[in-house]
């Protein structure tokens, strides 16, 4: 069994075949991370390159473990202390970084598109870790595994995305993924967070925090990115807590079976309390863990994948 591609993009008509096995190849990895020796030989002389032009903790850290756990030399570059302050293009990076023969390369940027351009200059295998607004897939595929490890199957939940998702790629890549694999998805916030015409993806519009609460299985909580609102998209941050925030109250008296997820980093205070945060109702530390050996099974499926394989 292989992917359907070389190179992992985004979600977006990604077959759910190809997730089904990313999430397969995950769970025998985990296995693997519980061992008192965390590490294969799988990808032994392979090099993968960490090219992070965004601050980044989990999914740096994340990749940079799960390419160590599969003996693979990491190599991780940022901008800050790199030629780039010298005018170098980001294409001449990559060809210079690529001339060291380099196999994969995991990217982070803030512009959406770059790592489809990426496998357009480069010849290494490309993995998006987080491209603008666009898509952070392997953040999706953490999420759709750590649902279904808690709670036994994806197909048929009712799973609603929260908070802002206008400006987030991990809502999208959540939106296909949790889709191919038979979930019903759901998003909820203030109208100035959703995009227009979200629903002709058979998507489900709240905005009434309660009602998402009681009518889901699953809540995934996004980060509110005011780093990304060039104007403000509601008056203040604890006028947004106030109407969108999940408080323990709030879970208690809509829907206390629901399950919490939030891929980081939290405002605690503004999308959720340290309560919820740190409460019986979520996993987000499961995910974390979890991230590992789903990238893991990205690193492995692309890095052993031949050339034309279909
Ligand atoms: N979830 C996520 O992408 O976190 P980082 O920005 O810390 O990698």
């Amino acid at each position: 069994m292989s992917l359907s591609s070389n190179h992992l993009l985004g979600l977006r008509g990604v077959p759910r075949s190809d997730i089904e096995l990313i999430l397969e190849t995950a769970a025998t990895f985990k296995q693997v991370l519980d061992r008192p020796i965390k590490k294969v030989p799988t990808l032994q002389g392979k090099t993968v390159v960490n090219l992070f032009y965004e601050p980044s903790t989990r999914t740096r850290i994340s990749f940079e473990l799960a390419e160590k756990r599969l003996s693979a030399d990491a190599v991780n570059f940022s901008v800050s202390g790199s030629s780039v302050g010298k005018g170098e293009t980001f294409r001449d990076t990559v060809r210079n970084i690529e001339a060291m023969k380099v196999d994969m390369i995991v990217v982070r940027h803030a512009s959406a598109g770059v790592p489809l351009y990426l496998t357009r200059v480069a010849k290494s295998r490309v993995i998006n870790a987080g491209d603008g607004t666009h898509e952070h897939p392997t953040q999706a595929l953490l999420d759709i595994f750590s649902i279904k490890e808690k709670l036994g199957r994806v197909e048929g939940l009712n799973v609603c995305i929260v908070g802002d998702i206008a400006h987030s790629r991990v809502a999208f890549s959540n939106v296909y993924g949790l889709q191919a694999m038979g979930a019903n998805v759901s998003v909820c916030g203030p109208s100035t967070m959703i995009p227009r015409g979200i629903e002709r993806t058979g998507v489900k519009v709240y905005h009434d925090i309660d009602r998402a609460i009681a009518e889901n299985d699953v809540l995934n909580v996004l980060r509110i990115q005011l780093e990304r609102h060039a104007r403000g998209y509601f008056p203040n941050v604890r006028e947004y807590h106030r109407y969108f925030g999940l408080t323990e109250e709030r879970i208690e008296k809509n829907n206390p079976n629901v399950l919490i997820l939030h891929p980081g980093p939290i405002n605690r205070g503004v999308e959720m309390t340290s309560g919820v945060a740190d409460g019986d109702y979520q996993i987000i530390l499961q995910q974390v863990a979890n991230g590992v050996a789903v990238r893991m099974a990205i690193l492995y499926l692309l890095g052993t994948r031949k050339e034309n394989e279909q």
